[in-house]
């Protein structure tokens, strides 16, 4: 098995992006040197037996930096939320696959929801113009790093579930008129499932990033077994160590 590699990181910045979503850069110069976009980190939480996974929202080589956006959810997410500047966090990283970005001369379309935004927007870089984000969120207060994808050039569409920004439904009713070559998408299974039946309907590949419950990270507890489509039929897969991302063709949607 691979010898994962832990780091004791300074806390450069831990700032609430909006209410319940908090933004945290620490200096990894190691792990900022070979992540990838959809790669994740396992964080250590003082009094947690098991880590919380993360996904990589913004790798900067030059400074050293990983940065995270993360809503709180429970107790771990609440701790990883009070870090503050000069404190330490202890990373496993980078872990999983990530996303095979292939040509980027092609137009991509980004599918997120939620707390599935963040590792897109690693994602979106080397596009910029060619990208476009459809990202979906339960109400305008949840709505993050829209400013970061347009900042990057991309096209950038909203939808709410209660309608209180942009539009009032689903991400996939955004997406009609957007022509594109591949699709990256992450957030909740119904949204993966739906943007994976669209793409298939326009015969272009789609990659799902899934982010089901871990405990290791790194392929040793089956904590993260998740059913996929082989071609001599269905086997068990790791989430943490053959994903997150997967081609959305051999995912087995739960009925
Ligand atoms: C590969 C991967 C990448 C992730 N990336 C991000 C990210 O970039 N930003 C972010 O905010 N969150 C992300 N998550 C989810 C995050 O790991 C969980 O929200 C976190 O572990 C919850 O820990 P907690 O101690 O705060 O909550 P707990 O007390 O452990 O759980 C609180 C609630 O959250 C639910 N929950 C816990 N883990 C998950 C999960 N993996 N998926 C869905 N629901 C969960 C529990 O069922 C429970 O209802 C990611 C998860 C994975 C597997
Ligand atoms: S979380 Fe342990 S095998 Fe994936």
């Amino acid at each position: 098995m691979k010898p994962y590699d832990t780091f004791d990181c300074a806390v450069l910045q831990n700032r609430e992006l909006a209410p319940g979503f908090f933004d945290l850069t620490v200096s990894c110069l190691q792990a900022a040197q070979t992540a990838r976009a959809g790669q994740f980190a396992q964080l250590m939480v003082p009094g947690k037996t098991l880590r919380r996974p993360i996904s990589i929202c913004e790798i900067d080589r030059n400074q050293g930096t990983l940065r995270f956006v993360f809503g709180v959810r429970g107790g771990g997410t609440l701790q990883l939320s009070r870090l503050k500047a000069g404190d330490q966090v202890n990373l496993l990283a980078p872990l999983g696959n990530g996303f095979n970005l292939g040509d980027t001369s092609r137009r991509v379309l980004l599918a997120g929801g939620g707390i599935g935004v963040p590792p897109l927007l690693e994602a979106a870089k080397p596009f910029g113009k060619r990208a476009v984000l459809t990202a979906g969120f339960r109400s305008r207060d949840a709505v993050i790093l829209k400013e970061d994808f347009e900042k990057l050039g991309c096209g950038v569409r909203i939808a709410t579930d209660d309608g209180s920004f942009g539009h009032h439904g689903l991400v996939t009713d955004l997406v009609e008129d957007i022509p594109f070559d591949v699709v990256f998408a992450c957030g909740p299974k119904p949204m993966l499932r739906a943007v994976a039946a669209l793409a298939h309907r326009r015969g272009v590949p789609c990659f799902v990033s899934m982010e089901e419950r871990m405990a290791c990270g790194i392929g040793a507890c089956l904590g993260c077994a998740i059913q996929l489509q082989g071609e001599n039929g269905p086997y068990y897969g790791h989430v943490c160590k053959d994903g997150p991302v997967f081609p959305a063709e051999t995912i087995v949607w739960e009925e």
